[in-house]
């Protein structure tokens, strides 16, 4: 069932253009608007969004629909999860609407899991003397506890997973969502004797957990293992606490783990966030640039630091962000440096933090024709040309060294990185597209529905070679009027709703030609099928004439007689 009734409710509510806009940055491109498609990995926006028919589509990977399938697709959902999700963001309550049968999907008991363990935790916290001790040294303030949810994990092998049994929830999905454990002797807590830290997605769920031991036993800190809900390499922690802080502030502080992003919150920072363990991956870089493409990545000041500092910038350059890097003094982290010398001072550190240029310069004691060669391999990874131009003039400005000798040797940088990634595979598939007759057509009667019977009568659906357009022209023929037609349309799904989006932004032919088009078209296919019965025609009055049936071949002269006439 589709939810008919909370569905319109929905696109009343919700502008698609508002809505995709908290995904992807949209600029005004004539009655349209125009991004960098989330779908695929691209340089020139190719992904369309349409105010007036409430509709996307990108002409480089060929996703397209409504915006419950942006949702479905952006976020990973069913149908009936995009529909909730969208929902909450409309202020509209679903006890209104009956939704499905009312059971919740996999998805939703895993987070369901998720939810009740965050509770048992906290509740254990309030009960742990020992933890709550060790959070208060480590400079935590009540307030900060409870914001980000922090709890406990007993000493226990069994405390969460009996808890959650007792919830109903099945062994198996526990198995799932991560926080607990199968092995030989049954199921047992993943998370045990550990502080507890929820990792939530942006919408604030929780998805999974960190834990950190309060001692110096290993591995210090345990994560969830990725699941359903939970990809470590793509998330970042306290992202969802960070999001309105990062709007604010025009900006994101990149921390290095747990403890930095919780005090860099209470201390004011609120636009910190942290990767899980990795070093910063495109696919964090992804879901940060929905909220800003301006950061500041804090590192060690020790060797190790400086060295991961480098190696992050040409991902940070290819993704077009606008990057400063920040060394901490040696062996200091952000969690450290706050609680030893406050947060003015650690504002002042992030004041100065350097630009790519800069930190490459300053940053070997090797001589200055190394440094720049150093900073010419890792300018060249700029994701555009404008970018790259102005990295060019700053590193010619601050290096002394000539511009058109830096442009020399990036062109030779580049040339080696093309040769590199034409050994790699190709980007992602962008769909050949041709506009054939059968396409036009369509694209005709989706602008000018009310052509379709009469054209269905001289082309049956049945005589379409493309299954979509058979399909759609089928479904179509039967909806009747306007608003038939149109919940027809928004009830396309996969291949044919990326067609119908596709179409309807660029139909491919003149508006004002609409009636040539249609002719021409229905007269290549009423001669296309002419050809081919020809053909058909042939075959057979040859294997009639071989058997020696003569009835039947005078038939069959007598129909290629008449197919030839009506080709003309
Ligand atoms: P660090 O070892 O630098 O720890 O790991 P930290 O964040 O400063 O933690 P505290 O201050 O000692 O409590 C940085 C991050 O790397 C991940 C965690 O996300 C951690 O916050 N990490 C570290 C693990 O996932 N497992 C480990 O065993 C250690
Ligand atoms: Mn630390």
């Amino acid at each position: 069932m589709r939810d008919g009734g909370l569905l319109e409710e929905l696109k009343a509510r919700l502008d698609i253009v508002d809505s995709i806009s908290d995904y992807v940055e949209l600029r005004r491109a004539g009655q349209n608007y125009k991004g960098l498609c989330p779908f695929h990995s691209e340089k020139t926006p190719s992904f369309m969004v349409s105010p007036d028919k409430q509709i996307f589509h990108c002409f480089g990977c060929g996703a397209g629909g409504d915006i419950v399938h942006f949702v479905m697709k952006y976020e990973n959902l069913s149908f009936q999860e995009s529909l909730k999700l969208l929902a909450k963001k409309a202020g509209i309550s679903l006890r209104e609407y009956r939704t499905g049968n009312g059971e919740d999907g996999p998805r939703e008991k895993l987070l369901g899991i998720h939810k009740a363990a965050a509770e048992l935790f906290a509740r254990n916290l309030g009960k742990s003397g020992r933890a709550a001790e060790y959070l208060r040294e480590r400079g935590l303030a009540e307030e900060t506890i409870r914001t980000f949810s922090l709890g406990y994990a007993l000493k226990d092998w069994h405390n969460l997973s009996n808890f959650l049994k007792s919830k109903g929830f099945p062994s198996q999905l526990i198995v799932q969502a991560g926080v607990v454990s199968s092995g030989e002797k049954g199921i047992y807590d993943t998370f045990r004797d550990r502080i507890m830290f929820p990792i939530c997605d942006i919408q604030g769920d929780v998805i999974a957990f960190g834990g950190r031991v309060m001692d110096d036993s290993q591995p210090k800190y345990l994560n969830s293992p990725d699941s359903p809900l939970f990809k470590k390499g793509e998330t970042l922690y306290g992202l969802n606490y960070a999001k309105e802080g990062i709007r604010k502030k025009g900006y994101a502080v990149i921390a290095e783990g747990y403890f930095d992003v919780v005090l860099c919150h209470q201390s004011g920072f609120r636009n910190s966030v942290a990767p899980l363990g990795t070093a910063l991956t495109a696919g964090h870089l992804e879901k940060l640039k929905r909220f800003t493409k301006k950061i500041v990545v804090v590192f060690d000041g020790d060797e190790a630091g400086r060295a991961a500092a480098k190696r992050s910038i040409p991902m940070l350059l290819e993704y077009m962000f606008a990057a400063k890097i920040l060394l901490l003094p040696d062996n200091e982290d952000p969690d450290s440096f706050l609680r030893k010398r406050g947060d003015a001072a650690f504002a002042a550190l992030i004041a100065k933090a350097k630009g790519p240029v800069d930190f490459i310069l300053g940053d070997s004691g090797k001589g200055r024709a190394e440094t720049v060669r150093d900073a010419i391999e890792i300018l060249s990874s700029a994701g555009d040309m404008i970018m790259k131009e102005e990295l060019i003039r700053e590193l010619s400005e601050k290096s002394g060294m000539r511009e058109t000798v830096i442009r020399e040797e990036i062109k030779r940088a580049d040339r080696q990185r093309r040769e590199r990634l034409k050994t790699k595979a190709a980007s992602p598939a962008s769909p050949s597209f041709r506009y054939d007759e059968e396409l036009l057509l369509l694209s005709a009667l989706l602008h000018s529905p009310d052509q379709l019977d009469g054209v269905l009568r001289i082309v049956p659906v049945g005589e379409f070679r493309n299954p979509s357009v058979s399909n759609i022209l089928g479904k179509l023929s039967s909806a009747g009027d306007e608003k038939g037609v149109k919940a027809v349309l928004s009830s396309l799904a996969g291949e044919e709703e990326e067609l119908v989006t596709r179409l309807t932004f660029q139909p491919g032919f003149d508006p004002e030609d609409l009636h040539k088009n249609i002719e021409d078209c229905v007269r290549k296919i009423r001669s296309r099928k002419n050809l081919e019965r020809r053909e058909l025609i042939h075959e057979r009055i040859k294997l009639a004439e071989g058997k020696g049936h003569d009835e039947s071949l005078v038939a069959l002269l007598r129909e290629r007689q008449k197919l030839v006439r009506e080709a003309k």
